[in-house]
């Protein structure tokens, strides 16, 4: 079974499909990561974060192995992810490690933006996570400030705003629900009530 998770920054899509990987006993990727490690390389290594050379070559590179969320969910990273996830060359080479990942033997949960669309437009099953930008931007400043971070809640919802809008409008793999997704809005859920929708909804489609 290969469950596609997409959704926009901080929507919840993250926490969603770990458990979802633990209730169904399906490996993981988050594909956020995998961007997110080329941008920091970029950053560690002081080169551009434009050159789509230099980034493409980094990409080939990623071992899905070795992401360390812990280092990568840095807010900063995010937004280099979100540069270098523009640029055409970059998404060729690490949608071939993604979709290595999803055709393991017995199927595998894939979160991103473009997991339903591109990545894994076969998948038994769909779903779009969302939530309003403000409640995603509190949530952000919430996890944040609990890590004991600084957190500016204007300056994130701006920042939330801003990677809705270069994640939906670029020409390559755009942000956006596939045809055949079950949307999921989380707004008004916890956790534990998004889980419980999205368990029931992979159930619908589960023999
Ligand atoms: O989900 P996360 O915030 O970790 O993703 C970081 C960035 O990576 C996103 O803003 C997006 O630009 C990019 N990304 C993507 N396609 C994916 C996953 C992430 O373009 N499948």
């Amino acid at each position: 079974m290969i469950i596609a998770i997409d959704g926009p920054a901080a929507s919840g899509k993250g926490t969603l499909s770990r458990k979802l990987a633990e209730h169904f006993s399906l490996p993981h990727l988050d594909t956020g990561l995998t961007f997110r490690a080329v941008g920091h390389a970029l950053l560690e290594a002081g080169q551009p974060l434009d050159d789509e050379e230099i980034a493409a070559a980094i990409a080939r590179k990623v071992d899905l192995g070795a992401l360390d969320r812990s280092v990568l969910s840095a807010h900063h990273i995010g937004e280099a992810a979100s540069k270098v996830a523009v640029m055409p060359k970059v998404r060729q080479a690490l949608l071939e490690a993604q979709r290595h990942f999803a055709a393991q033997p017995g199927g595998a949960i894939l979160d991103g933006r473009d997991i339903g669309t591109v990545v894994c437009p076969d998948a038994d099953i769909k779903l779009y996570v969302t939530a309003s930008a403000e409640v995603r931007a509190q949530r952000r400043t919430d996890e944040m400030l609990a890590k004991g971070d600084k957190a500016d809640y204007e300056q994130i919802l701006k920042d939330v705003k801003l990677r809705d809008e270069r994640d939906m409008n670029r020409a390559e793999a755009p942000l956006k629900p596939a045809e055949n997704a079950h949307l999921l809005d989380t707004s008004k859920l916890d956790i534990e009530g998004a889980f419980q929708r999205a368990v029931s909804m992979v159930e619908s489609v589960r023999t």
